[in-house]
């Protein structure tokens, strides 16, 4: 499969489920206070960078979580590949900017965004494509700027990615030292990772990764 091939698929894939999707999880993080932690932890430190800067919600879905950003004080568009997504996002928050695109290939400028957030979209990125898409990211984020990647972490330290049933499209779990140090080497530098044990009303008993890292700033380039 193409790099191509598989985003036509996950495109097609999150049109087809769009509806559900929004129904089921537009709500998903009232019962997620870890979650919550986590994007307050990740607002609060592209704020202390100066606020102002743009932070992007790479493969956003309905955009409820572009909306929580905002109303945590960040100015936030979204970003995903499904037309059907963008279309209930825009739709459903019509004072926040929503694009189609790829994490891929961003149509946003070099080192512009103060953050950004990819919460259960690089699940679909196939392990060959990955390093094109945190490229992306490292492009994209200015110096000092945050990234918070959220997963589910494949749990043998022999199997950097786990390929995984999922509902709507082929996904896969990772490794959370691999993806870190996949980072690293573009010089996004962890800063903290949230690891959630499974919980029993779980869909999948995987558990959960949140990884805050953080481009180098120009003063410590
Ligand atoms: C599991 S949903 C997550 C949605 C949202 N981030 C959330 O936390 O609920 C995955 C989303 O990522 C999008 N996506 C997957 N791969 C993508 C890519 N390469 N570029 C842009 N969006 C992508 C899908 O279209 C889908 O809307």
């Amino acid at each position: 499969m193409t790099a191509s091939d598989s985003l036509t698929a996950t495109r097609a894939a999150y049109d087809a489920a769009a509806d559900t999707y929004a129904r089921l999880f537009h709500d998903s993080l009232r019962d997620a206070p870890l979650d919550r932690a986590m994007l307050a932890a990740f607002a609060e430190a592209v704020r202390g960078e100066g606020g102002g800067a743009e932070v992007a919600d790479l493969g956003c879905g309905p955009g409820h979580v572009t909306a929580h950003l905002a109303s945590l004080d960040l100015v936030v568009r979204g970003v995903d590949a499904s037309p059907a997504m963008i279309g209930l996002a825009r739709a459903d928050h019509p004072e926040l900017r929503f694009d189609v695109g790829s994490m891929a290939a961003l149509d946003l400028p070099d080192a512009t965004l103060s953050g950004v957030l990819s919460r259960w979209s690089v699940i679909h990125t196939p392990p060959n494509e990955l390093p094109a898409v945190l490229d992306e990211f490292a492009r994209v984020l200015a110096p000092g700027g945050h990234l918070l990647v959220g997963f589910w972490a494949s749990e043998s330290p022999d199997h950097r990615t786990q390929l995984f049933d999922h509902a709507v499209a082929p996904a896969y779990r990772w490794c959370p030292d691999h993806l870190s140090a996949l980072l690293r080497e573009r010089g996004l530098t962890e800063t903290a990772r949230m690891i959630r044990e499974p919980l029993p009303t779980d869909r999948r008993p995987f558990r959960e990764v949140h990884l805050l890292a953080r481009k180098t700033p120009v003063d410590d380039a």
